[in-house]
């Protein structure tokens, strides 16, 4: 697996997620078997650059490479200098965000609202690769498969995107309408595979390495990228990695290796975020760790009252080492592997399609 002069260790990608992906759970990701993470989106409204949330957003301190930047924004020439200003700051890819809904820049929507406007979308893309060219840095194309049902312009878009200069396009099986609502559906991530010529990435409700399995054959696309399901369970990557080379599935991870895999990311969390951001943004991280586990729901909530980064270590330790006692591997209570699988006549479908 390749971009531009880049090549990846595998084909398993962790979703840029704004609020999660953060660079201290992005190397947790690659710790744990990605091969390629994104950063959460970074805005091209220069008065932003400079505070505190866009900054920790541009911090890649120790980050393994290739760097790469996602830029969210509404005007080609911002768009463009946002460029300018990430690879000076180390990026070594930039990624466009035409996939989520993002906020909005000089009163127009940014993210998946561009595909609506299909010239303005092009006119984005052609300013930030000439803008990336110059430092030979390739750039890549995050989207929906379309605006609306009606509306699905994904295989128009990224062949002009392929004709422009991008590099690899990743699709997400939702229109923007759709929101997150329904099932990601993979027979346009397969139409826009089997058009173009540059790496194309499935992405929607991947989430055990037997879906990542089916949606790799179903698609036909270069890799997988996962989203939702790497929360709190960020070693799907290792798992997907062996499944997909062995066909076969690895025991969960153990209580002590995931107590002490959450710590070092608890420890890399707050001394990114400080004290008090890093205890209160740790919340979500924790909570996703132990959701699936018995007694998982109390602790979060007993958790969330907890003032400071040292009872919070201190209660997910003793939680953890109680877990121990009784289970010697992560007792999941719901295996979400089995249970969201393709459906066969989706299959049938796809096949018929592809
Ligand atoms: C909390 C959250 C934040 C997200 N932020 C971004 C973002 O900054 N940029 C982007 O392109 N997509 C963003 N997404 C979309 C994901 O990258 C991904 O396309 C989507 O979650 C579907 O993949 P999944 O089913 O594996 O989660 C976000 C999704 C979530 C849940």
């Amino acid at each position: 697996m390749q971009i531009g002069p880049y090549c990846l260790p595998n084909n398993l990608f962790v979703a840029p997620m704004a609020g999660v992906t953060d660079r201290p759970f992005r190397q947790l990701c690659r710790r744990m078997g990605a091969g390629y993470a994104v950063s959460e989106m970074v805005t091209s409204r220069k008065d932003l650059w400079s505070s505190l949330k866009t900054s920790r957003r541009a911090n890649h301190d120790g980050e393994a490479g290739p760097i790469a930047v996602q830029i969210a924004g509404t005007d080609a020439a911002m768009m463009a200098e946002a460029t300018r200003y990430n690879i000076d700051r180390g990026a070594q890819i930039i990624d466009i965000n035409m996939g989520c809904p993002a906020k909005k820049v000089c009163n127009k929507w940014a993210g998946s609202a561009l595909m609506q406007d299909e010239p303005l979308a092009l006119q984005i893309i052609e300013a930030v690769i000439a803008a990336a060219a110059p430092h030979g840095v390739p750039v890549t194309l995050k989207m929906r498969t379309g605006w609306c049902e009606s509306e699905k312009n994904a295989l128009r878009l990224s062949l002009a995107a392929e004709s422009a200069g991008v590099a690899m396009v990743t699709v997400h099986g939702r229109t923007r309408e759709q929101g997150y609502k329904g099932e990601a559906e993979y027979a346009t991530v397969a139409a826009v595979k089997a058009a173009l010529k540059i790496a194309v990435v499935a992405n929607g409700d991947i989430d055990s390495p037997q879906k990542a399995k089916q949606v790799l054959a179903l698609t036909g696309a270069d890799a997988v990228m996962i989203g939702r399901a790497a929360q709190g369970r960020p070693w799907i990557f290792t798992e997907t990695a062996h499944f997909l080379a062995t066909g076969e599935s690895l025991p969960a991870p153990t209580v002590l290796q995931a107590r002490d895999w959450l710590l070092e990311h608890l420890h890399d969390h707050y001394s990114l975020y400080g004290e008090l951001t890093g205890m209160r943004t740790a919340r979500k991280h924790i909570g996703w760790a132990v959701a699936e586990l018995p007694g998982g729901e109390e602790f979060r909530q007993e958790m969330n009252l907890l003032e400071s980064s040292a009872a919070q270590v201190k209660a997910l330790q003793a939680w953890f080492d109680t877990l121990a006692q009784g289970y010697q591997r992560l007792p999941y209570l719901a295996k979400p592997s089995e249970a969201r699988t393709i459906a066969p006549h989706e299959c049938k479908q796809l096949r018929q399609q592809a």
